[in-house]
């Protein structure tokens, strides 16, 4: 067979029989090879209790698959149908006030739900069962995004019990838990774990310890929603993959583990934006970590199963794509580590709340500038792309990304602009721009190959941690360790016995003795020579024999005291930020500890212009993408020839130049 690299989202189900030629035509024509259907089709799938009707997705399937246009079948458990609603009415999932949501969205359901659950092995097995050995089926999507629309969900009796079952294998004994949580503040001890509650809002404050387990919780039950179907799928589809399409760096469910249970990560990409009215347009370098974190969670390269392809919108709507814009956000994903891109959606939906994300067609379905545009693309790449096929990215600078610091951060922010996500990606900032390629790492992953390994608002901290850390550094890597490290326990309980940071005082060379919340204020930074700016919050430190000081606070009542500090320790160094840098000094800190950690960008930095290589083992790929609507130049490295392009080294608008080189 040959290799797949190039799809949409089709939804057959949505359009006249009459119509499935023209589109199957226009996709062969356009180069499309492969399609995912059935995601949110339950009830056409299971008109009633004991109908199944798989007849129509048949007929579409072997259409296409005359077309030479594979399928990827997702299960439509994200989209349980009004007949179960109707006769189970506790599958709807209770929020965190005790309110039921409604039938008329998607995800309206509680994952702990056993009626529910029983619906899906039913369902899930039949389908198995029936394209597990359809030659065009190649693979399976269960659910979609799963994760999105759980907000606070769910807080039924059943998810308080499965609580409660997940919190008494984990502490045995209620007295293990009150500990564990704290519970003698506000008299919140528990005699049995049946008094513990799926915790909906309160008068006042929450427990934190309480709250990151329920977040923990939350994401297990995801994973173990997924499990349920995976299994299934896997009895009968021995031959097909499964995937599941991620939201780059949302956070209900713990992505490293949900991967465990995939052949590869996807991931849905809209640069463009989403529908509601406030957020903004995505920056280039959000863009980027997007992708790069999709890429670390299985550390391989990964799926696009959903990629913007026209104007984002529900209620309202985004900007319209700029001509050769879809091309490169399309070829951003590329470069960053998809094997396959999948476009969503193929034609612009007339029904329903997504009448205005629009698909490659519009909803006249008559091909115009998207659908030229794309293909050209395809046309362009997919020579390329068998050679690109698992070819990595190798990064020498690490960030740690845990989703135990993200929930952490999420109970208790300390400020009203800091994240750990936004944290995270403010580190990512400096590196991208200066050309410097990055992977995330999780906690539990290999810190020895990088040369520098940035490890942002390390909050809860566990004794193994801390000496992978020492470890780290001492075989001689660079650490950068912050604010806010080794504040709490794994049980999101303060640390008392030693000065922050802890046991990796040791390592930092600094004591934290005390802090400032800086809220609307900023404080002034020293930095070689300059007064810069930073934000939300300062340290004021005493260092330890050895430490030396890399910036001086320049403002506020500890102006004159240390603020970034460095500490060698073992073959390695240790750098202790004790603030949020503003851009223009995170910049110049981060360009001064890649040079002395040997870190080396790509090529010098163009405004609006990003590069990164892929490779493997004979070649070489670096792809250079415009992002700008203006033509750009860039200096082309040496011993590099042209694979993809017209003149190397000036892009046009929107272009993207691909230059090769072997091993
Ligand atoms: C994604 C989702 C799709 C579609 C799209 C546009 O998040 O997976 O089903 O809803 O957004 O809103
Ligand atoms: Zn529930």
């Amino acid at each position: 067979m040959e290799r797949l690299h190039f799809g949409v989202d089709y939804y057959p189900e949505h359009w006249e029989r009459e119509r499935w030629d023209t589109d199957a035509k226009l996709m062969q024509k356009m180069g499309i090879q492969m399609v995912r259907m059935a995601e949110f089709s339950w009830h056409k799938l299971q008109p009633a209790e004991d109908v199944f009707d798989f007849a129509w997705l048949d007929e579409a399937i072997e259409l296409l698959g005359k077309y030479g246009i594979y399928t990827i079948v997702g299960t439509p458990t994200a989209a349980p149908p009004a007949w179960m609603i109707h006769k189970h009415p506790d599958i709807l999932p209770i929020d965190r006030k005790g309110r039921v949501r409604g039938f008329g969205g998607r995800h309206h359901d509680c994952q702990s739900n056993p009626v529910y659950r029983e619906y899906i092995r039913k369902l899930v097995t039949q389908m198995a069962k029936h394209y597990g050995e359809n030659p065009y089926v190649i693979g399976w999507q269960p659910d979609n995004e799963l994760g999105n629309s759980h907000q606070d969900l769910c807080t039924c009796d059943y998810c308080r019990r499965r609580f409660q079952a997940w919190l008494q294998k984990k502490y045995q004994t209620a007295d293990e838990l009150n500990r564990a949580w704290g519970t003698a503040f506000w008299s919140q001890e528990y005699n049995d774990f049946a008094e513990v509650p799926a915790p909906r809002l309160t008068v006042t404050g929450e427990n934190p310890s309480a709250m990151l387990d329920w977040k923990r919780f939350c994401s297990d039950l995801i994973v173990d929603f997924t499990e349920e179907q995976t299994k299934i799928i896997r009895t009968y589809a021995k031959n097909q993959f499964i995937t599941h399409n991620y939201m780059g760096f949302a956070n209900k469910v713990d992505y490293y583990k949900l991967g465990e249970l995939l052949d590869f990560v996807s991931h849905d990409q809209y640069p463009g934006g989403f529908y509601l009215p406030e957020t903004p347009h995505e920056k280039n370098h959000v863009l980027a970590a997007t992708l790069d974190v999709v890429r670390s969670y299985k550390n391989q390269p990964f799926w696009i199963m959903e990629q913007q392809s026209g104007i984002t919108g529900w209620e309202t709507m985004g900007r319209a794509p700029r001509p050769g814009q879809l091309s490169a956000w399309a070829m951003q994903s590329i470069a960053h580590g998809a094997d396959a891109v999948v476009f969503f959606r193929w034609r612009t939906c007339a029904l329903g709340t997504e009448q205005y994300w629009h698909g490659i067609l519009p909803h006249s379905g008559n091909p115009g500038r998207r659908y030229e545009e794309l293909q050209d693309f395809i046309h362009e790449m997919k020579p390329l792309m068998d050679n690109l096929q698992n070819s990595m990215i190798k990064s020498e600078t690490g960030i740690v990304f845990s989703f135990e610091q993200e929930y952490a951060f999420q109970i208790q922010p300390h400020h009203r602009d800091l994240s750990y996500t936004g944290q995270v990606q403010k580190y990512y900032r400096a590196l991208y721009e200066q050309n410097i390629p990055v992977d995330f790492v999780p906690a539990e992953g290999d810190f020895q190959k990088y040369r520098l390994l940035i490890a942002p608002l390390q909050y809860l901290m566990s004794p193994e941690l801390e000496d992978k850390y020492m470890e780290y550094v001492r075989q001689g890597g660079h650490l950068v360790l912050t604010m806010r490290t080794g504040v709490k326990d794994t049980n999101n309980l303060c640390m008392t016995e030693l000065e922050l940071p802890g046991r990796l005082s040791q390592l930092a060379g600094v004591e934290v003795l005390d802090y400032d919340c800086l809220r609307d204020d900023e404080v002034a930074v020293l930095f070689e020579g300059e007064s810069l700016q930073a934000h939300i919050w300062s340290d004021l430190m005493r260092l330890l024999p050895g430490t030396e000081t890399i910036a001086r606070y320049g403002s506020q009542f500890y102006a004159g005291e240390p603020c970034i500090t460095e500490h060698p320790y073992g073959e390695g160094v240790c750098y202790y930020v004790g603030t949020e840098p503003g851009d223009a000094l995170m910049d110049k800190f981060m360009a001064r500890i890649c040079k002395e950690s040997g870190v080396c960008p790509i090529m010098p930095p163009v405004a609006e212009v990003e590069c990164t290589i892929r490779e493997n083992d004979r070649e070489r790929f670096l792809f250079v993408i415009n992002h700008a609507g203006e033509a750009k130049d860039y200096q082309v490295p040496q011993g590099w020839k042209l694979l993809k392009g017209r003149q190397a080294g000036s892009l046009g608008a929107y272009e993207t130049q691909i230059l090769s080189r072997q091993q």
